[in-house]
């Protein structure tokens, strides 16, 4: 069984794509073990105690330096000691203490097809408006590996969303999550938990049979 936690800043559907996922038999072999909120009163921790998981919230705003609060999330998770730490919707900047410590055990949705529109400042809403601004006819979804640069992880799954006219940013987001989030990031997960792929020289593969 995977032990997971995931991380969360807001709203939280992409961690209730995984809840559903696990309900409905899509993601399995994996058991949701906390949800962690960098931010209080978000809806994510209703929907994680809607579905009977602990939510816990690490706010930087209750620690003196950002230290101190990376280190109430490192200890946070070390407690925890999940195989996989995964960041739906968290817009926090994970240390690299934590990369190191959980190598290849933190992966990460984010709403493009990486290497576009990602990188520092590139989040949320803001990777829309950007897609829209460069008049990009196609976009979508990424989930990868989090290792020290910002999303340069090995990539796992990728999904293309059409751009269509007149999209604004919220609607084109509702399309992205819709199309390719909600459904790349609960197999990823599913993926992993039936030990499906590695990474192999910095790249993700599938094993042999699989
Ligand atoms: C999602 O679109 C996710 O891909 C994005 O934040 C949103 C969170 O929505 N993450 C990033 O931009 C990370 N760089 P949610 O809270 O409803 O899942």
């Amino acid at each position: 069984m995977l032990k997971i936690v995931v991380m969360v800043s807001g709203g939280g559907t992409n961690l209730q794509a995984i809840i559903d996922g696990i309900k409905n038999g899509t993601v399995t072999n994996t058991e949701l073990i906390g949800v962690i909120s960098n931010n209080k009163g978000v809806k994510s921790l209703d929907r994680a105690a809607a579905a009977g998981v602990p939510g816990i919230v690490i706010s930087p705003a209750d620690y003196p330096t950002r230290d101190d609060f990376n280190k109430a999330m490192l200890d946070k998770l070390e407690e925890l000691a999940p195989d996989l730490v995964v960041l739906a919707g968290f817009l926090v900047r994970i240390p690299e203490e934590m990369v190191k410590r959980f190598s290849n055990r933190i992966i990460n949705i984010h709403p493009s097809l990486i290497p576009s529109f990602c990188g520092v400042g590139c989040y949320g809403l803001k990777v829309h408006e950007k897609a829209l601004a460069r008049g990009v006819k196609l976009t979508g979804a990424t989930v990868h590996f989090v290792n020290e640069g910002m999303d340069e992880g090995p990539i796992i799954a990728q999904r293309g969303v059409a751009v269509e006219d007149g999209d604004t940013p919220e609607i084109l987001q509702r399309r992205v999550m819709e199309q390719a989030e909600w459904v790349i990031l609960p197999q990823a997960i599913d993926d992993i938990a039936n030990d499906r792929i590695e990474v192999k020289d910095g790249h993700v593969v599938r094993k042999k049979g699989n």
